[in-house]
C-alpha cells in the first residue's frame, strides 16, 4: 500500500513528499529524530517520545516546529489514514535549509523540516524473536559524545548491525572503556540474581523512554534496580540480559561474545517485564 506521510504541514503520498538537497539533514546529519510505536492502533507513550524530542532540539538549538498538540494530531492522522494496527511512526526534524552548503547554522529564522511517516509492522507485539532470544556481539563505543541527543547520525549504529549480521548475531552492544555503554539501538542491561543493572542516565547514552518505563514497571514489581556500569565480563557471567527499546520493547539475549547466557534461552525476568511492559503500555497508549 502506497503510504501518506506528513512533510512540513502537509499530508503527501510518498512518492510526492521532497526535501531539498541542502538540507542540513542530508548535508550534516543535523537533525534529531523519534520512533514511536503503535499497538492496537494507539500511540505507545507519546508523552515521553514529545518530551525528549523538545529535549533533544533545546540541546541543539534547534526551534521546535511543532507544537505537542498538533504532533499528537498528525501521528493519529498517520495511524488512521495508513491503517496502522501494529508498527512504528518514524520522526525526524531537521535545521532546514538556506539553500547552500555552510558550517555555520543558518539565519534561526529557517524554518526546520519536519517529516513523519508509518511502518506497517505486524506482529510487533508478539514477536517471535523474544520468545528466542537475541544473540549480540560487543563492539567499541566510536560514538560522539552527545548519545543523550537523538540524532540522525546512525552510520556507526547501522555498521554495528552489518557487523554482528556478519557474525550470524541479531545485534552488538557497545562497549567503552570495558564498560558497556548500550546497543546499536536500545538500552542494555543485566540480571544478576533478582536485580536488574543498567548504566545510569548520562550523556553517554540515549535516555530512552522504554527504559523509563521499564526501570518504573520492575520497581513496582519489587525488583532491585541497580543503576551502574557494568563490564561486558560482567554480562557475559549474567544470569540473563536484555534490551530495551521503541521497537522491539523488551528483548531477551541470549548469547554475547559467543558466551551463551541462561543455558541459551530466555530466563524469567526479561520475558516478564516485556510482559508487564505491553500489557501496562496498551492500556495507556493513546
Ligand atoms: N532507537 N539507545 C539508542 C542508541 C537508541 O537508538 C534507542 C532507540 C534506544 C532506546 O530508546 P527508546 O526506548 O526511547 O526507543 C537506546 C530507536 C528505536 C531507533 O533508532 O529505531
Amino acid at each position: 500500500m502506497m503510504r501518506t506521510v506528513y512533510v512540513n504541514g502537509e499530508y503527501l503520498a510518498e512518492t510526492e513528499a521532497k526535501v531539498s538537497i541542502f538540507d542540513r539533514g542530508f548535508l550534516m546529519a543535523d537533525g534529531v529524530y523519534e520512533v514511536t510505536s503503535v499497538l492496537d492502533g494507539k500511540l505507545i507513550d507519546f508523552e515521553g517520545h514529545a518530551k525528549r524530542l523538545s529535549r533533544s532540539l533545546n540541546e541543539l538549538d534547534m526551534a521546535n516546529p511543532i507544537s505537542k498538540a498538533d504532533l499528537l494530531e498528525v501521528h493519529r492522522e498517520l495511524v488512521r489514514v495508513n491503517e496502522i494496527e501494529e508498527g512504528l511512526i518514524y520522526l525526524q526534524v531537521t535545521r532546514g535549509s538556506d539553500g547552500d552548503r555552510d558550517f555555520a547554522f543558518p539565519d534561526p529564522e529557517t524554518p526546520s523540516t519536519i517529516v513523519l511517516f508509518t511502518q506497517n509492522k505486524p506482529g510487533l507485539a508478539d514477536n517471535p524473536a523474544a520468545k528466542k532470544g537475541a544473540k549480540i556481539i560487543s563492539i567499541e563505543d566510536i560514538r560522539w559524545g552527545r548519545r543523550d541527543i537523538k540524532t540522525v547520525q546512525l552510520l556507526y549504529p547501522s555498521m554495528g548491525k552489518m557487523m554482528a549480521k556478519k557474525a550470524g548475531c541479531d545485534d552488538a552492544w557497545l562497549v567503552e572503556d570495558g564498560f558497556v555503554t548500550e546497543g546499536t539501538s536500545n538500552n542494555a542491561y543485566i540480571v544478576k540474581g533478582n536485580k536488574i543493572i543498567t548504566r545510569a542516565l548520562s550523556t553517554d547514552i540515549l535516555h530512552g523512554i522504554t527504559r523509563a518505563a521499564v526501570l518504573r514497571f520492575a520497581r513496582e514489581a519489587q525488583m532491585d534496580v541497580e543503576e551502574r556500569n557494568f563490564t561486558i565480563d560482567e554480562a557475559k557471567e549474567a544470569d540473563e540480559a536484555f534490551t530495551t527499546s521503541a521497537s522491539a520493547f523488551v528483548m531477551p539475549v541470549v548469547e554475547i561474545d559467543g558466551v551463551t547466557l541462561g543455558g541459551g534461552v530466555p530466563g524469567r525476568v526479561a520475558p516478564r517485564l516485556r510482559e508487564i511492559y505491553l500489557e501496562e503500555m496498551r492500556k495507556a497508549a493513546v
